[in-house]
């Protein structure tokens, strides 16, 4: 049996992973309280008592803004943490699988970004996502890192994604608005833990971008996902979205606009396509009825 350790043991994708987790394998979730990725003798010493034949990092700082003004904390848990991870999982020659960014890109190339394209972070988020994929890939021989992006999926407590701030808006009968100007992926977060799972019981390593198929604006996210809610039923009918820029939001951060990933390289490794966001999108408003 494979014994895997999960970090970031209450997250999104750590929820999925859980939820999925077959039967031959045992997954052992840690959150951050017990796995801290800024106290590495804490990790050490996690490793040594869990014995993991494998590490799945899920932990991350997310919250994008915060990360500008939060910024060596945000590079601890991001950068340097999943670096010092890295080296103990080399050490001990357990591979370790950890998760980027689409924000990696600086929005330039207007096409899906592949593997090999060059990276160019704009903010601090993206810069210390960057750094740590690329400790991770200098320092563990057994590395697998999934470049993914606007991940979604039902939660039993994480309320405020995009999705749900969508469907209170419309619910409260507030005005919505949503910018034309930012390009990018959804991923049902139950399809890339399985991707996840696949790639481990395959063997694979490398640098993979795990998105599902086609890119959409957040305006023609927010409409789609509007659309699928009266389906579901979940509103009687579809308030109308404003188009904006994102400059109409007034951050000095500034953000890529088009990080449109191409799944080839991963969809080739499964030997399947990996599927379309909207399918997921189903499952999870299904979910929150
Ligand atoms: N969500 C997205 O749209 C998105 C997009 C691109 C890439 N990704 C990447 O995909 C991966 C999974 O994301 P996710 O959506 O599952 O994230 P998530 O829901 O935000 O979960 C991240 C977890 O990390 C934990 N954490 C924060 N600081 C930590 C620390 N110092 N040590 C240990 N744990 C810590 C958090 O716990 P607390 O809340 O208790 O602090 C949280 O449970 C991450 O690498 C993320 O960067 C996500």
């Amino acid at each position: 049996m494979q014994k895997i350790l999960v970090t970031g043991g209450s997250g999104l994708l750590a929820q999925q992973l859980k939820t999925i987790a077959p039967r031959d394998w045992e997954l052992v979730f840690l959150g951050h309280a017990e796995f801290d990725l800024t106290n590495a003798g804490q990790m050490a010493q996690q490793l040594a008592i869990r014995q993991p034949q494998v590490v799945i990092n899920t932990a991350a700082y997310n919250l994008v803004d915060r990360c500008e003004t939060e910024r060596e904390m945000s590079w601890s848990v991001n950068a340097t943490g999943p670096a010092a991870l890295a080296e103990l999982c080399a050490e001990k020659k357990i591979p370790l699988v950890h998760y980027g960014t689409d924000y990696v890109f600086d929005g330039a190339k207007k096409s899906p970004y592949s593997e090999t394209d060059t990276a160019n972070p704009l903010n601090h988020y993206a810069a210390g996502k960057f750094a740590g994929e690329q400790a991770v890939i200098r320092a563990s021989p057994h590395h697998l890192v999934l470049r993914t992006s606007w991940v979604f999926d039902w939660h039993p407590t994480q309320t405020k994604t995009f999705i749900h701030t969508i469907m209170k808006t419309a619910r409260e009968g507030r005005p919505l608005k949503a910018t034309t100007d930012q390009v990018s992926v959804p991923t049902f977060a139950s399809d890339l833990a399985q991707w996840t799972l696949d790639l481990l019981r395959a063997g694979a390593g490398g640098l993979f971008h795990a998105v599902n198929d086609e890119g959409v604006s957040r305006y023609d996210w927010a409409k789609i996902i509007l659309a699928e809610a009266v389906k579901a039923k979940l509103i009687a009918t579809a308030p109308p979205v404003a188009p904006v820029l994102s400059s109409f939001f007034n951050s000095t951060m500034r953000r890529p606009d088009y990080t449109v990933m191409s799944n080839e390289k991963l969809s080739r490794q499964l030997g399947r396509p990996l599927g379309s966001w909207r399918d997921g999108l189903r499952k999870m408003l299904a979910q929150m009825k």
